[in-house]
């Protein structure tokens, strides 16, 4: 996009009346959870309210004066202030008065637990809290029990924390791991339904993929592939890295076996949590597992109960309440067409290839796109130096490119900066 054709989106932005006020008044932050429900509520929750966006982009911890611009979510979120405050309040009791009992100085960190669970439309019995999706995936990888002739069926696209762990379990216990390739953007979801259909031999008997990829940030019909994969008797491990708290996710509509998700990334949650949900019928097929306080039955056996900080559950909670406040929907909805307008601009950027959909059903709240001739890093790093955008480069695949994250705290005049630098950043290069 030119510099004219990126004021000209600029001025339509503006003139979008609900969705324009740039003023920079000072916009409150909520002390609680109560407070942000009437701070939203008086604001107007829409997706075209840019008003209500900036009082939501005041909740985060997030310094807005240093010219920096985040839009690698992807990577790792970053934290609101309730929810970051939950947890320095805790480990402050913690440690000033440590006799007092504990109830009396922190929320229990318990309360996370069905709050996810409510979330996820999952029994609480079928999660257990992790450190992040690659943990979780370790734990499938290593526990479940299979034949050693049983194949793994995965992808070209999954990111090294989500296929490692199966090279791992190849060395450990022989299992033949086989990688469908996935190249060119799809047209719809049952061609991709179709593809991985194809890929099915059988001795396959474990799919594990992602729900949303991490280079080429494709939306899969997973509902549809676990499915698919149920009727042939085979277990579904779905890598929800780039999902939960971006789009919604109904883990017992999708019909998966095994669901891992990074929280910090897109649910907000304290750097270093994520969960794993285990099917119920399922739970009988994992072996190990921590044993704290004798034999647990259910998925938090697969978690670490011993002596810990409160802290990270405690600000756990506090995320789902924050991401509940403004409601997935919306937040599904604002990431989508923000995504949208991204792409439409780099698409008219001489020479940029987008590897994203158009298709707000293949696509969510990310935008990969590459310029023939340049790496990963010719684009990243003068964003990142020259212009203070911090962006992802794309790896996996054999795909050369960034990658972009268009979250809650985004703005649209923030997404024309970041259309400005492409251009320019493209244009030197001619
Ligand atoms: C699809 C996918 N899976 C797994 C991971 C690994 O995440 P973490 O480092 O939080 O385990 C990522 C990280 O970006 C990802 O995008």
């Amino acid at each position: 996009m030119s510099r004219t054709a990126v004021s000209s989106e600029k001025s339509k932005l503006r003139k979008t009346g609900n969705g324009a006020d740039t003023s920079t008044d000072e916009i409150p932050v909520a002390q609680s959870i109560d407070e942000l429900n009437t701070l939203l509520r008086k604001t107007g929750p829409a997706v075209d309210n840019e008003r209500f966006w900036q009082t939501v982009r005041a909740q985060f911890a997030l310094r807005s004066d240093s010219g920096n611009l985040y839009t690698n979510n992807g990577t790792i979120g970053i934290q609101p202030h309730l929810v970051l405050q939950s947890q320095l309040d805790v480990i402050r009791r913690s440690e000033v008065d440590p006799w007092s009992p504990w109830p009396s100085y922190c929320p229990s960190p318990q309360e996370a637990r069905p709050k996810l669970a409510a979330l996820l439309n999952v029994d609480a019995s079928e999660i257990a809290f992790t450190r992040n999706s690659t943990e979780s995936m370790n734990i499938v990888a290593i526990g479940l029990v299979l034949d050693p002739k049983d194949e793994i069926l995965t992808t070209t696209h999954e990111h090294h924390g989500g296929w490692s762990c199966w090279q791992n379990r190849n060395e450990q216990f022989g299992n033949p791991i086989r990688k469908m390739d996935l190249y060119d953007p799809p047209q719809d979801e049952d061609e991709l339904v179709r593809l991985f259909e194809a890929a099915i031999r059988p001795e396959t008997k474990v799919l594990s993929f992602c729900h949303v990829t991490c280079s080429t940030t494709w939306r899969y019909p997973v509902a549809k592939i676990c499915a698919m994969a149920r009727q042939r008797g085979i277990i579904t491990v779905v890598d929800g890295a780039q999902s939960v708290g971006m789009i919604p996710v109904d883990i017992r509509e999708i019909g998966s076996d095994f669901y891992v998700s990074s929280t910090h990334k897109w649910l907000f949650t304290p750097k270093g949590t994520g969960f794993l949900h285990i099917r119920q019928d399922m739970q009988d097929r994992m072996r190990g597992g921590y044993f704290t306080h004798g034999a647990l039955h259910t998925a938090g056996r697969f978690e670490n109960h011993a002596s810990q900080s409160p802290a990270p559950l405690v600000g756990f909670a506090m995320a789902v309440d924050f991401h509940q406040a403004i409601g997935t929907t919306l937040i599904e909805e604002r990431g989508a067409t923000m995504a949208g307008y991204l792409k439409k601009g780099l698409a008219a950027i001489p020479g940029v290839k987008l590897w994203t959909p158009m298709a707000p059903n293949l696509s969510a709240a990310m935008v990969s796109f590459s310029i023939p001739g340049m790496s990963s890093g010719d684009i990243g790093t003068p964003l990142r130096q020259r212009y203070k955008i911090d962006s992802r480069g794309l790896h996996e695949g054999g795909y050369h490119g960034l990658r972009l994250s268009c979250a809650i705290h985004n703005s649209y005049e923030e997404m024309n900066k970041v259309l400005e630098a492409i251009t320019e950043i493209a244009d030197k290069r001619c």
